[in-house]
């Protein structure tokens, strides 16, 4: 925050206090609220002013769209159209649920939410209290993940807390969101459909759903992923490759920092834990349960920060395949510097 900014008084709200939270909305203000993947900075997405101030709170860059969030499909034609028949067969198999698609937008959607695009991205969160707090107000949400652009995205309510209290109007708390990684978002704007951001629904499901799709993450196409993502303010450097080697190289790491008198944090997997020796551990979970360590990624990477290290060294041997997918891409987004090794 700079010196001249006022101060909100930030309202922390109860699952009960949904009415409370969906004035808010209506009202024009700012809410975060828990859905599965991670929480989400929730605002009017019909309201030009209202998204605004999503913008301003989390400092991000205003060419990057928001997603927004509804719980019915009249809302869906509210904001969306030309849908396309593959939309309706991901959404029968996959909403409520960690799909985002994007579709060619309707007029009533500002420029503001879509980031000056004709397209929208969509999605139904599979979380109680999300789907009260849309139904209550009455509107579509949009809804980034909320915390200070470039920061790992939250997956409790103490991380939004600590981001963004005093810079929006209430957080309603719901305990850790379930799957801890952000909706897949998929591009059904072209034939074939591309995949432009892997997360929370696996790609090996999209696949069986409706057959190959383009994987062209990183593309221009999803403003998103051109920015600076998921980063601890500490140094953090990534160890790629196979088990085995990366161990070693990690722990040779270690060894080199902590002879220069540094104090240095690891985040690693279960496996590997009770070989690593250095100031300040976060175990992931094993490699064989994906599940568990895309959960606790993002709370792994916000420990950096807090343990009070000056450098972290990050484990990345996760295979890619199903949630190894979108955990090894947080990682590689997450850290700066890179080590590949064992090839
Ligand atoms: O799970 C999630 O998706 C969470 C929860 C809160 O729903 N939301 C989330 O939002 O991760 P955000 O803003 O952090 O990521 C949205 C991504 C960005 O990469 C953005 O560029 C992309 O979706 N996006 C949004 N609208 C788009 C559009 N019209 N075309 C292409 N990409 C779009
Ligand atoms: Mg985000």
């Amino acid at each position: 925050m700079t010196k001249f900014e006022l101060k909100k008084i930030t309202l922390i709200l109860s699952p009960g206090e949904i009415k409370k939270a969906a004035e808010i909305i209506r009202s024009g203000g700012t809410v975060a609220f828990p859905t599965e993947t991670v929480y989400g900075l929730g605002a009017n997405a019909l309201d030009e002013d209202a998204v605004a101030k999503i913008f301003h709170a989390k400092r991000r860059p205003a060419d990057n769209p928001l997603i927004v969030h509804i719980s019915s499909r009249e809302m869906l034609n509210m904001v969306a159209m030309d849908i396309p028949a593959l939309a309706f067969k991901l959404m029968d198999a996959f909403w409520p649920g960690a799909l985002t698609i994007i579709l060619k937008s309707k007029d009533i959607v500002p420029d503001i939410t879509t980031g000056g695009l004709d397209t929208v991205a969509v999605r139904m969160p599979d979380n109680e209290i999300a789907i009260s707090l849309i139904n209550e107000s009455g509107v579509p949400i949009a809804a980034p993940s909320a915390n200070i652009s470039g920061r790992p995205s939250p997956t409790k309510a103490e991380h939004v807390i600590k981001d963004l209290t005093g810079r929006i109007d209430a957080i309603i708390t719901g305990g850790d969101c379930r799957l801890g990684v952000e909706s897949t978002v998929i591009d059904l704007t072209h034939s074939p459909p591309s995949l432009l951001r892997p997360g929370g629904l696996s790609l090996e499901e999209i696949i069986s759903c409706i057959g190959e799709i383009n994987v062209v993450e990183d593309s221009v196409k999803s403003p998103g992923m051109r920015y600076t993502h998921y980063s601890p303010k500490t140094r953090l450097i990534l160890v790629e490759g196979e088990q085995k080697p990366a161990l070693s190289r990690m722990s040779r790491l270690i060894n080199e920092f902590r002879e220069q008198g540094l104090r240095v944090g690891a985040i690693v997997s279960r496996e590997s834990s009770p070989s690593i020796e250095c100031d300040a551990k976060y175990v992931l979970g094993s490699v064989d349960d994906l599940k568990e360590v895309a959960g606790r990624l993002f709370s792994g990477l916000r420990f950096i920060d807090e343990a009070g290290v000056d450098v972290g060294i990050a484990e990345g041997v996760f295979p890619e395949k199903r949630e190894g997918r979108e955990i090894m891409n947080r990682l590689r987004k997450a850290a700066k510097e890179k080590v590949i090794c064992g090839q």
